[in-house]
C-alpha cells in the first residue's frame, strides 16, 4: 500500500484528495493545524522542520507520495502568512522529503498551485527574487508593505513562484526518479473560497470570476486529477501544471499557455 503524505488534509481540496487517494489504496498521513495525523504549523521554519521530522519518523524514512494542499487565501492578515504557508510550506517540504520519496515505490508528488499563478508572471512578480533565494523575511516585508494590494500580491506572487519552483525541480526530480507536477485549480467551493466571499475587499472579484462551465468546482473535481497524477496512469507526466478551472484560463488568456 503506497504511503502518502498530504498537507492541508483537514479541509477542502486536501480533504477531498485524502478521500480519493484512500479510495485508490493509499495509506494517508495527513498534516494540518488540526484533525490530522501530524499536527503542525507550516507558516514558520520551525513548524515546517517539525512536520518534516514527524513525517520521516512516521513513514520510516520512505515515502511513496506527497500531496501539498495547505494554503491560505488573499484575505488573510498579515499577507506574509499567505506567502509563508503557500510558498515555503510547500517548497521546504518538497526539498526535505525528496530523499524519502527516492526510497519509495513509483514515487510521485503533486503541488496545489492556482490559476492565479499566471496572474502575476515571473518577470513581473515582485516576490520572484526573494522567494527563489529562499529569503522569507524579505518576501514577507514586501507583501506587508504593499498596502491594500498586499493580499493579492501575496497570493498571486506566491502561487506564481510555487509553480516556477515545481518546474525548476523537474530536471533533478526526474533524475531522482520522482515525478513532480502541479495542479492549478480555479474557484473551488471550499472554506478558503468562502472566506474570500465573506470579505468585502474580495467578494466582488470572486463573484465575477465565472468560468465558461458556469459554476465553481467541487473539491472532488480537483482531487480526481490529483489522484490521476499520483497514479500509474500518469507515469510519463512530469514537470507539468494541469489547469482544472472550468475554462477560465483559456477564456482569459487564449494565446498564452
Ligand atoms: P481550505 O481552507 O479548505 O484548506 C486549506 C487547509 O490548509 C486547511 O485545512 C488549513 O487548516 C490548512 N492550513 C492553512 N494554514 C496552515 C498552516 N499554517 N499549517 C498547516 N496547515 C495549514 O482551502 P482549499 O481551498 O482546499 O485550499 C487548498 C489549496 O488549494 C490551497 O493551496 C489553495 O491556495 C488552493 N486553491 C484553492 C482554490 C479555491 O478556490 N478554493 C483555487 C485555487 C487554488
Amino acid at each position: 500500500m503506497p504511503c502518502t503524505l498530504i498537507t492541508g488534509s483537514a479541509s477542502g481540496i486536501g480533504a477531498a484528495a485524502r478521500e480519493a487517494l484512500v479510495a485508490a489504496g493509499h495509506d494517508v498521513i495527513g498534516v494540518d493545524l488540526r484533525n490530522a495525523e501530524i499536527i503542525g504549523d507550516l507558516s514558520t521554519a520551525a513548524g515546517r522542520a517539525q512536520v518534516i521530522a514527524a513525517a520521516l519518523q512516521r513513514c520510516g524514512g520512505r515515502l511513496d507520495g506527497l500531496v501539498l494542499c495547505a494554503g491560505l487565501g488573499a484575505q488573510v492578515q498579515p499577507p506574509s502568512l499567505t506567502v509563508s504557508v503557500n510558498y515555503f510550506g510547500a517548497v521546504e517540504l518538497l526539498d526535505g522529503l525528496l530523499p524519502a520519496l527516492q526510497r519509495g515505490a513509483q514515487p510521485a508528488a503533486v503541488v496545489i498551485s492556482s490559476v492565479a499563478s499566471a496572474h502575476l508572471p515571473w518577470d513581473r512578480n515582485p516576490l520572484a527574487a526573494a522567494l527563489e533565494a529562499g529569503d522569507e523575511a524579505k518576501a514577507q516585508a514586501v507583501v506587508n508593505g504593499a498596502g491594500p494590494q498586499g493580499g493579492n500580491l501575496a497570493y498571486a506572487g506566491s502561487k506564481n513562484a510555487l509553480t516556477v519552483a515545481v518546474r525548476r525541480r523537474a530536471p533533478a526530480w526526474g533524475r531522482a526518479g520522482v515525478r513532480l507536477n502541479s495542479v492549478a485549480p480555479g474557484a473551488t467551493e471550499t472554506p478558503l473560497l468562502q472566506a474570500g466571499l465573506d470579505d468585502p475587499r474580495y467578494a466582488e472579484a470572486i463573484q465575477k470570476f465565472i468560468p465558461p462551465l458556469g459554476r465553481r468546482a467541487e473539491p472532488a473535481e480537483i482531487a480526481s486529477v490529483v489522484a490521476f497524477l499520483m497514479g500509474p496512469a500518469a507515469s510519463y507526466v512530469h514537470g507539468a501544471q494541469i489547469v482544472v478551472d472550468g475554462g477560465i484560463d483559456a477564456a482569459g488568456r487564449p494565446t498564452q499557455f
